[in-house]
């Protein structure tokens, strides 16, 4: 089978200046698309900027014998997102691909979670995701064409210490995602998420050695260049990956116990069967999963 390539595709790639992103935007315009490189070039707690970072990685690509522009805006406000996108417009007139990527930690145990540790974290990830998509996301439905790639993270997903603030933001990109599809189905835009696992600045004090061996950043791009990809068969999912694994994650429903005069001691007397995972169902969407309901009522 022929190779996967990207020729005609405009790709913005999100905090594209170092670790994951730079890898996704490496793969990519190596695939022939043309790459908007955004990076704040900030500090991994969000702090500080530099227009450094963006322009190495576009000078990389160059030096390849890619196409890529470099974006120094911050995806954290409105702005922001419309001045990464008017750049993709600017420079390669459309956008094809949004990979939300750009990210920061404030970790802090849950009692000691101030506001000031708990906003940027949302700003960056969370609303990050909705300032750069939507405009985007009109661009895509007047072509009838996009791919949505955001990153989430286990630490959200399944839960981790001192993540309140990112899992939340992760999380919610669950959510961002799986109405991203539904809404974009009818305009061939498909949004699907990862959940990465990789050695970079953000993780390399928490990663054992043993680990972080394994986990070369680069490892992760072929997903996210899949589900970028015209030819990526799924929306609304997500996907694990780290260190050459890939599994799909996906959220599922029990078969439930139903009872039409439901009491609290007959949650408590049916609290194994509310539970047993035993035939439990994948719903897709909310319609799907308000259809479990139906077989009960009749
Ligand atoms: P990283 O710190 O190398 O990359 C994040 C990039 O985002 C940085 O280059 C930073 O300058 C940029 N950035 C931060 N705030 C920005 C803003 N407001 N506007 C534009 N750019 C901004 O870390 P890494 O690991 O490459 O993270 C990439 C994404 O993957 C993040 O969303 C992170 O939460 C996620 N992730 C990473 C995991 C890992 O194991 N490395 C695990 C799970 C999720």
């Amino acid at each position: 089978m022929a190779d996967v390539g990207f020729d005609n595709k405009v790709a913005i790639i999100t905090g594209a200046g170092g670790g994951l992103g730079r890898q996704h935007a490496l793969l990519l315009a190596s695939r022939g698309a043309q790459v908007v490189v955004n990076d704040l070039g900030g500090a991994v707690d969000g702090s500080g900027a530099s227009t450094g970072p963006a322009q190495q990685v576009v000078d990389e690509i160059a030096a390849l014998g890619g196409e890529a522009v470099a974006d120094t805006s911050s995806v954290a406000t409105p702005e922001g997102g419309a001045a990464i996108v008017a750049a993709a417009v600017e420079a390669f007139g459309r956008v094809d691909i949004v990979v939300n990527n750009a990210g920061i930690l404030r970790d802090k145990a849950f009692h000691n979670m101030e506001p000031e540790l708990m906003n940027p974290v949302l700003d960056v990830h969370l609303k990050g995701a909705f300032h750069v998509t939507r405009p985007a996301f009109a661009l895509m439905r007047e072509q009838g064409y996009g791919r949505i790639v955001s990153t989430s993270s286990a630490a959200g997903l399944f839960g981790n210490f001192g993540q309140t603030n990112y899992g939340a933001a992760k999380m919610g990109l669950v959510g961002f995602t799986r109405v991203l599809a539904v809404e974009g189905a009818k305009h061939n835009i498909r949004a699907n998420a990862i959940a990465p696992l990789a050695l970079t600045r953000m993780t390399e004090a928490i990663m054992g050695a043993g680990l972080a061996d394994r986990l070369e950043p680069a490892c992760v791009s072929p997903i996210v260049a899949w589900l970028a990809h015209e030819d990526c068969p799924v929306s609304g999912e997500i996907f694990s990956v780290g260190g050459g694994r890939v599994a799909r994650i996906f959220i599922a429903e029990t078969h439930g116990y139903f009872d039409a005069h439901l009491t609290l001691e007959g949650v408590r007397d049916h609290w194994a069967e509310i539970c047993d995972e035993a035939g439990y169902a994948v719903p897709k969407n909310l319609a799907e999963e308000t259809a479990l309901f139906l077989p009960h009522f009749r």
